[in-house]
């Protein structure tokens, strides 16, 4: 019989030389279970994805109780559909009052296409300025606002327009004018390497937009839902977006997005012509009804306070190891750069033969990922702590050979 392996080689894109090509069999929790039963801490979340743990019983209630009233209806926006407007009602709730328009989507790069449209129109202008290893989706629009040249190679034309400034350098704010429609940013870049922005730079660059009429768009894809320590990471700056970008830990695991603005902003798609954005199932119901029901155990007392000691629990374990250079992390975000030798990809391997699973960053070669779900607690954390000692001194010893 053909195996699991041999088809997912023979049959599936590979979207690399060299996938990891790991099967599971089941998750939950923090856990992992390939198919002969090793169990592997998850120290992605896929990329920020189940902050709320693998297949938490709430979302999975949620799910089953809304597959049996209904799944798909119409496309976006015509019914109304109860799991899509409390969402809606629940989020905005949490947001600062003119962030009152949600628009949901199915993905991070579908929220910043629906943006950067929502900016371009809105302001009447095409200018938009992104930054240096910002990491915003790979559909056109949001390549175009990649933060390197090298992933634009080979596709084309980009959108017109668009400048790529350094990120935390206080003139990249000068950039900024009367034809700019929108500025582009991650408050943390999660694929540069969990590269925090300067206070001082990011409250230049909103008062720069205030000044010249731009948008300020604030992709929390990676950031948002609790993985900094609060439900979204610009709470923590001051500042506050004029569209805002959610997905990934937004659905508890489901595929959920939204790109979330003021009612005179976002009424610029609405007419003129109508349909200015189109999503079939952007906002699928049980998508939504799982992203209600991951945003009720966010917001549980306690929970978002437990997030930044978590994160400091794996710095202290981990600090002083002689293979760790450096390590940034903000709440349950971290880069563990490594020493030179070590190499990122010999840890990633070595690190799942002994039960862990770690990742790299699209823009940072020397550092690994970690990014738990955000129920993990202290023992977990402790027995995840164990496994990157255990594999980092491996690869030190054979490095030393
Ligand atoms: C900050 C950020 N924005 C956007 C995206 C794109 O999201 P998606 O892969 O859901 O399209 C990502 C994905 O890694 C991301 O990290």
């Amino acid at each position: 019989m053909i195996s699991k392996r041999e088809l997912f080689f023979r049959h599936l894109a590979q979207t690399s030389p060299a996938p990891l090509a790991l099967e599971i069999e089941k998750a939950e929790g923090v856990f992992l279970y390939t198919p002969e039963g090793k169990k592997i801490i998850d120290l992605i979340s896929g990329v920020s994805v189940n902050n709320v743990g693998h297949r938490h019983p709430a979302v999975v209630r949620a799910v089953t109780s809304q597959m049996e009233r209904y799944m798909h209806l119409m496309v976006y926006g015509e019914i109304i559909q109860s799991p899509q407007v409390l969402l809606a009602r629940k989020l905005t709730g949490h947001l600062p009052a003119h962030l009152n328009k949600v628009y949901l989507v199915n993905s991070g790069s579908e929220a910043n296409e629906g943006a950067l449209k929502l900016a371009k129109k809105a302001t009447g202008r095409s200018g938009i300025i992104c930054f240096e290893n910002a990491y915003h989706g790979s559909t056109h629009g949001c390549l175009s606002v990649i933060g390197g040249d090298a992933y634009q190679q080979g596709y084309g034309l980009m959108l017109e327009d668009v400048k790529r400034q350094k990120f935390n350098d206080m003139e990249s704010v000068t950039s900024i004018t009367r034809n700019t429609a929108c500025v582009i940013l991650e408050v943390i870049q999660g694929e540069g390497g969990i590269i925090a922005g300067r206070p001082g730079f990011l409250k230049a660059i909103r008062e720069r937009c205030s000044e010249t009429g731009a948008l300020l768009i604030i992709d929390e894809v990676q950031t948002g839902f609790g993985r900094t320590g609060k439900m979204f990471a610009f709470e923590q700056y001051g500042i506050v977006p004029d569209i805002l970008t959610l997905a990934k830990g937004m659905g508890g695991g489901m595929p959920i997005g939204a790109f979330i603005a003021s009612d005179e902003t976002m009424a610029v798609i609405q007419d003129n012509p109508p349909l200015g954005h189109i999503t079939t199932f952007g906002g699928h119901p049980v998508s939504a009804a799982a992203a209600l029901a991951s945003l009720e155990i966010i917001e549980e007392p306690g929970f978002l306070e437990a997030i930044p000691a978590k994160g400091e629990r794996f710095v202290r374990g981990l600090s002083g190891h002689p293979a760790i250079r450096a390590i940034r992390q903000h709440g349950l975000m971290l880069a563990c750069e490594l020493v030179s030798g070590i190499r990122v990809q010999d840890f990633i391997i070595r690190g799942l033969e002994n039960g862990i699973l770690s990742d790299w960053f699209l823009f940072c070669d020397h550092a690994f990922r970690i990014a738990p779900p955000l129920t993990i607690d202290q023992q977990e954390i402790d027995e995840a702590i164990q496994l990157i000692i255990k594999t980092l001194d491996g690869l030190s010893l054979s490095n030393d050979k």
